[in-house]
């Protein structure tokens, strides 16, 4: 996985008393359902991001990185599905 070493991503699980889901999607990006938010720290900048659902980039090609841009589909990156799930009273 290629986040790079200074972004750390902290998800409020729990809080929503709901799970996170972490799909590494054929080919592809890395999607997270964030339960509705999320907090990126890059630096000493941290963003606040309110989205359900974020791609992060797996294979070092986007140019907007953390997140994917699709670059990895002329990248010709190749990797296989999974998915994490990640319950909050677990
Ligand atoms: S996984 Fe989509 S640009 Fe890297």
């Amino acid at each position: 996985m290629i986040l790079g070493s200074v972004t750390i991503f902290r998800c409020r699980l729990g809080q929503y008393n709901s799970a996170m889901k972490i799909e590494f999607r054929e080919n592809g990006s890395i999607g997270i359902e964030t339960g509705g938010k999320l907090v990126l720290r890059q630096g000493e900048q941290e963003v606040v991001i309110e989205k359900p659902r974020v791609s992060l980039c797996r294979c070092g090609h986007s140019t907007n990185k953390p997140f994917c841009d699709g670059a990895h589909k002329t990248a010709g990156f190749v990797a296989p599905a999974a998915v994490i799930e990640l319950k909050a009273d677990a």
